[in-house]
């Protein structure tokens, strides 16, 4: 049997009967979702522990970045509901993500970002898919005040995480992981920044684990629905852990952060919004909340693109740096599976990667000859 005449046209069309939509709801869609899932195979060698770790490359997404999930929902319904434009503040993935959408379906997109502080990539993205975007001379946290404040004020339905549709959409990236591995996995390590993208995982791994017992329930010929898993939620389900840059590490200072900071451009947020409900995240999973340094999460964002092949932005390495540290300790035992969400592609920050990789190891200058060239293989071949 063969697949071919089969077009993946995105999340909502694969996931419509977990989603809140209608047949005749209008899908605005650019292919998001179904990103693969990459086994590392050399850095847990490195790390000399007997462990599988799994990396969902939300990178691969339309604008490069697991945005493009909750995108896909929040554009949709804004237009069934007649909106004519939608708005965000934005570290700079979601402002990418919202110009995109609404590109695809002919509204306008109002984009507030922190001025001069986000990376190249998102800049150009939200300015070549033709967002109005807003520089603001403040932070994250300043942009989010003002479009809650606008928001009742003028004619525009906001698209960050605390519109509920942005949070359905991201659940799916749970689905998906189960559906590859056949289980939900033992931990679950994000970045987190308004805490969305957390919050989302726990929902869908919960609503997966809760229809995995009706099924169990209903099926089996010896309870009835009568054993003591019936009715309730029992699947299983990770441990979910949630690494914060430790400059901007509200839910590890256990109060909001009023001027955050860190390389990590994206998960620069003192006052995350989804913070209730991702602390109960945390109470029903069983997992944590730590901070790495912006050190760390350099040296773990370069780690896994020279040892995997794998370039994501530094926010996303928060996670590997993260899992790497609790790994080596034990607090996240050998023997487990985790799945580590790398939330955004690489590329979009080539700055703080050039930055990075300046030295003669990986860069030389020499003249357009080719004894040159041959020495230069020479010398930087592996002993
Ligand atoms: N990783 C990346 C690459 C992000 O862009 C974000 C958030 C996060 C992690 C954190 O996710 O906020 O759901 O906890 N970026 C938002 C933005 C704030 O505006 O693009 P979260």
């Amino acid at each position: 049997m063969n697949n071919f005449g089969h077009r993946y046209t995105g999340l909502i069309e694969r996931y419509r009967d977990r989603l809140p939509v209608s047949e005749s709801t209008p899908i605005i869609s650019l292919g998001e979702g179904n990103t693969p899932l990459i086994k590392l195979h050399n850095l847990p060698k490195i790390l000399k522990k007997n462990v599988d770790i799994y990396v969902k490359y939300e990178g691969l997404n339309p604008t490069g970045s697991f945005k493009d999930r909750g995108m896909t929902m929040a554009v949709t319904k804004a237009v069934e509901a007649g909106s004519k434009a939608i708005i965000c503040a934005s570290t700079g993935n979601t402002s990418a993500a919202a110009a995109a959408y609404a590109a695809r379906a002919g509204i306008t997109a109002f984009v507030l970002i922190p001025d001069g502080k986000i990376a190249m990539g998102k800049l150009a993205q939200a300015m070549m898919y033709g967002a109005i975007t807003i520089q603001i001379k403040g932070n994250f946290d300043d942009g989010m005040r003002l479009v809650k404040e606008v928001a009742d004020k003028a004619p525009v339905t906001i698209v960050n995480s605390i519109n509920p549709y942005r949070l359905q959409g991201q659940k799916t990236a749970a689905f998906e992981i189960i559906e590859e591995l056949g289980r939900a996995p033992d931990y679950h390590c994000l970045p987190v920044g308004n805490a969305g993208n957390i919050t989302a995982h726990w929902m869908g791994y919960c609503e997966s684990s809760a229809t995995d017992v009706t099924k169990v329930t209903e099926s089996c010929a010896f309870c009835e629905g009568h054993c003591k898993y019936a009715g309730s939620i029992v699947g299983n389900r990770p441990k979910m852990i949630g690494y914060q840059a430790a400059g901007s590490a509200p839910f590890i200072r256990g109060a909001m952060v009023d001027d955050p900071e860190t390389i990590a451009t994206a998960i620069r947020i003192g006052h995350p919004q989804s913070w209730d409900r991702a602390w109960k995240v945390m109470q029903e999973s069983g997992g944590w909340f730590d901070e790495c340094s912006d050190e760390d999460i350099l040296v773990a964002q370069k780690l896994l693109a020279q040892y995997e092949g794998v370039f994501c932005e530094p926010a996303s390495a928060a996670s590997f740096a993260g899992a790497m540290r609790d790994i080596q300790s034990g607090k996240i035992a050998e023997g487990s599976t985790i799945v580590l969400t790398l939330t955004g592609n690489g590329m979009k920050d080539p700055d703080t990667a050039i930055a990075q990789c300046t030295g003669k190891s990986v860069m030389v200058q020499i003249p357009a000859e080719l004894d040159a060239v041959r020495q230069a293989i020479l010398n930087n071949l592996a002993p």
